[in-house]
């Protein structure tokens, strides 16, 4: 009998959280390696968020909650809901975890079953597929391409859903491309999950404020009234208020659904920590004025990005709509060799390399589902990407 679980042994280790782990071990060891790998913003929590946390914490707001999530939290997200999507949603069909990531995998936790299919286009975050096996799914891989810059067609989610398919699991913009769906792009979707009534929709807006060029982000039950009582609406705090380490996330849906989490998330964590969550609705409630200036910072790094890579024989990359990345193909490069004398015969091939001969982290595409490409996180400053930008060129140019 193995002592590990069995479910255990089909999922995977973030292969992101590895690679910023390599990264940091070769940085330890006094190399001057440049880390475009980990997916957190560069800059600090907003003062004001972090003032109503001491504030919480003098007022002794650091017991238990309720499961998921404090009326006023709560609150706070069904006013974001009306303000930003012009969906009304009450308190009971909001559910508060621990981040982001929580609240998906609650919700998977609570309706999978055996044989239940999970639509999720590729390249994908790298957390959906090992969640949908952890909770005992299939997930169900639909490829995009370069062609249309990494968002997945009609014709294309058409032919992922069978009888099986209980949901299909949509993120814009995404991780690890920075793809953002315009309204008629995800209308086209909305318009074949009406043909098929047992598919639910699970939205991960993540990276919903960070949208560039006057991209006007949309979420599914916005776009398709007819689809909000099978919808999940998944968002949290994490990127756009940079609070990664303080672990909020929330949904909102269907009431039946969000009892089903709020059991799950009962008996794993209890609750999100309390004070993050006073945290949360000074996020979701108080100034948005930093937003608009830290796109700006965005803009201008990933331009700086993409035109640099860009610039590389053999490596061609989209600029995208939003979110702090971009996801270069390097098909070009495919075949040839490294200075060291390594074939670069995968994208992986490429990233180690790139790690070991050029002291630049990224993370390789197949651990996105996509080849051959890597994903590059522009969240950090301008003269680190700048330089790390140079090392790549450099890099690049020495390939025989
Ligand atoms: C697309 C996407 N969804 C969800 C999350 C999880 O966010 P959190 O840190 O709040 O768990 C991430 C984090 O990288 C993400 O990129």
């Amino acid at each position: 009998m193995s002592f590990l679980s069995e479910t255990l042994s089909r999922v995977k280790p973030s292969p992101t959280i590895a690679m910023t782990a390599k990264a940091a071990e070769l940085k330890a060891a006094g190399r001057d390696v440049i880390g475009l790998s980990a997916g957190e913003p560069d800059f600090d929590t907003p003062q004001n968020i972090k003032d109503a946390a001491v504030a919480a914490i003098a007022a002794g707001k650091t017991k238990y909650t309720a499961p998921d999530g404090i009326a006023e939290l709560k609150q706070a997200v069904c006013a974001k809901m009306k303000r930003d999507h012009g969906l009304d949603y009450t308190p009971a069909q909001v559910s508060v975890g621990t981040g982001g990531k929580q609240t998906l995998y609650n919700a998977l936790m609570a309706t999978l079953n055996d044989g239940d299919e999970v639509v999720i286009p590729a390249p994908y975050w790298v957390s959906y597929p090992d969640m949908v096996l952890l909770a005992g799914g299939t997930p169900v891989i639909a490829e995009t391409s370069l062609q249309t810059n990494f968002k997945l067609t009609a014709d294309q989610l058409e032919a992922a859903i069978t009888p099986n398919t209980k949901w299909f699991i949509f993120n814009s913009p995404s991780n690890p491309t920075g793809a953002g769906y315009s309204r008629e792009e995800l209308k086209a979707l909305t318009d074949v999950l009406l043909r098929h009534p047992h598919v639910w929709v699970m939205t991960d807006d993540m990276y919903e404020h960070l949208a560039y060029d006057g991209f006007e982000f949309c979420t599914p039950a916005q776009v398709e009234p007819q689809l909000y009582d099978r919808t999940l609406t998944c968002n949290g705090v994490s990127k756009a208020y940079a609070m990664t380490g303080w672990r909020i996330g929330y949904a909102a849906g269907p009431e039946k659904l969000i009892a089903a989490m709020r059991k799950v998330q009962s008996q794993s964590t209890s609750n999100p920590c309390s004070v993050s969550q006073w945290a949360a609705v000074e996020a979701l409630n108080g100034t948005q004025d930093f937003l608009a200036p830290n796109n700006e910072m965005f803009v201008r790094r990933r331009d700086l990005v993409v035109s640099m890579l860009n610039e590389i024989d053999g490596i061609s990359c989209p600029t995208p709509e939003g979110a702090f990345y971009v996801y270069p193909s390097i098909a070009g490069l495919i075949g040839k060799t490294t200075p060291a004398g390594k074939v670069i015969e995968t994208d992986e091939d490429f990233a180690t390399a790139l790690l070991e001969e050029a002291d630049v982290a990224v993370v390789f595409g197949a651990a996105f589902g996509l080849s051959p490409n890597f994903r590059v996180s522009y969240a950090t400053s301008d003269a680190a990407l700048e330089e790390a930008c140079r090392r790549i060129q450099t890099f690049c140019a020495a390939l025989a």
